[in-house]
């Protein structure tokens, strides 16, 4: 039996909960400069923990951002940054208990949903979060990686980190919409974009600039290790790349393959339907090395969540949802492109709120859904009728860590 107290953690207890959490990361604690860039990444009063006395043995720790639509619509979200339980404390629902109180008081302040990047599969699902965005890591043989057809237009110029922070926010702002799944990034995240960059001490990270004729068309930010190799490779580690125009994504992967001293380059959790192969010369010097979940989401408030998505045209379909984390979510909706109404009218599909997320963005259809078991189908008239009104026109993806 563990006695333990859960609350928001103040200001001065939040170093103390970092090196809990990098502890259950099996991470050593942060010196002092570190701590002073961390410690930006943290939201005022987004620190639940549960405390043991003094001593704090779970966290879970979010911030606010907005998740953007098409259209530019955008619905408030808590990002959780970090959930960790100590080892020695473990598996006795000390972690359900955090993330169910970090649910709940996410939604008494308004947010439509919880979005976070999970360590292992198996933890988020009973508590209603779904793999809602998919990802593609990716590497590329440099010196068999030819772009077809070159930009001319246009520059490149290179930053280091401090600088390119200073420009940075302004530019990802303008791009921020234009991909369903694609967030806001709010000082908190672009602090945590410091902190990833800056992991390795011993490599440099360099952000690439691309202007063309509109200004600013967008960004990327990689590292190099090992650019000496004696064995192995020397590999360009590419960890955020943004664009808004096809030209400066061309450009930028130009730039990337032109830099010297790289044997090949590792592109992180890049979009699945990125076009790499297609702009090659030679497809094959790209290979897929993983294809995975990137951002689980859970529907706070499944009513507003649903209305702030549109859809696309077609019959549309009464979906039944069991939530027994949330119940005030369960019930039936009739979704289509002229809206979303709770009814009583009979659902033709039955699913629980960790499916609803995996269709919510489109990442999944609802047909393959059912076809492997998490979707009870009524009337099969309504699945291909889900596949038609949840698809989404791209591939959803995130693109910001956090
Ligand atoms: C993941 C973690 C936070 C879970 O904390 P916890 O307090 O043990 O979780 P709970 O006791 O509330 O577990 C609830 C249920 O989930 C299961 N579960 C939780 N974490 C699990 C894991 N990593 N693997 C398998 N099952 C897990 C438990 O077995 C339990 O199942 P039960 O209800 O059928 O008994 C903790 O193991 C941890 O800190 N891990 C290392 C850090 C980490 O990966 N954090 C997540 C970052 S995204």
């Amino acid at each position: 039996m563990t006695d333990y107290q859960i609350r928001i953690a103040q200001e001065s207890e939040h170093r103390a909960a970092n090196a809990m959490f990098r502890g259950t990361m099996h991470e050593p604690p942060i010196g002092d400069d570190r701590w002073e860039r961390v410690s930006r990444a943290y939201q005022p009063n987004r620190l639940l923990a549960a405390f043991e006395g003094d001593d704090v043995i779970g966290i879970a720790r979010s911030v606010d951002f907005g998740l953007g639509f098409p259209g530019g619509k955008q619905v408030p979200i808590a990002a959780v940054a970090a959930v960790g339980v100590r080892a020695d404390r473990t598996r006795r629902g000390i972690a359900t208990e955090l993330i169910r109180r970090q649910l709940a008081e996410a939604g008494e302040r308004g947010m439509t949903m919880a979005a976070l990047h999970a360590s292992e599969a198996v933890i988020y699902g009973r508590h209603g979060y779904g793999v809602a965005t998919q990802e593609r890591t990716v590497i590329l043989d440099r010196k068999r990686a030819k772009v077809r057809n070159r930009v001319t237009d246009g520059r490149v110029d290179l930053y280091d980190l401090a600088d390119a922070v200073t420009i940075l926010p302004e530019v990802y702002a303008r791009f921020e919409g234009s991909r369903v799944g694609m967030i806001t990034r709010p000082s908190y995240l672009w602090a945590i974009w410091e902190e990833v960059l800056n992991e390795q001490p011993q490599q440099v990270a360099r952000v690439a600039v691309y202007r063309g004729l509109d200004g600013v068309e967008g960004f990327a930010a990689y590292r190099v290790n090992n650019p000496w190799p004696e064995d192995g490779d020397a590999v360009l580690h590419l960890l955020d790349m943004v664009t808004g125009s096809d030209e400066a994504y061309r450009a930028l992967w130009q730039f990337l393959i032109g830099v010297d001293l790289v044997d090949k380059i590792k592109a992180w959790a890049r979009p699945l339907d990125e076009p790499i192969e297609p702009m090659l010369v030679d497809s094959r010097a790209c290979t897929t090395q993983h294809i995975g979940d990137e951002v689980w989401l859970r529907l706070i408030d499944v009513e507003s969540a649903l209305r702030a998505r549109a859809y696309q045209p077609g019959t549309g379909v009464v979906i039944e949802v069991v939530d027994t984390v949330l119940p005030q979510n369960s019930g039936r909706y009739a979704v289509s492109a002229d809206g979303v109404e709770r009814t009583d009218a009979p659902a033709g599909l039955t699913m629980d709120a960790e499916v609803l997320a995996m269709l919510y963005l489109g990442a999944w259809r609802a047909s393959a859904l059912a076809r492997a078991g998490r979707i009870s189908v009524a009337d099969p008239a309504a699945l291909a009728a889900a596949d038609a009104v949840f698809a989404a026109e791209q591939v959803p993806w995130c693109g910001t860590f956090f």
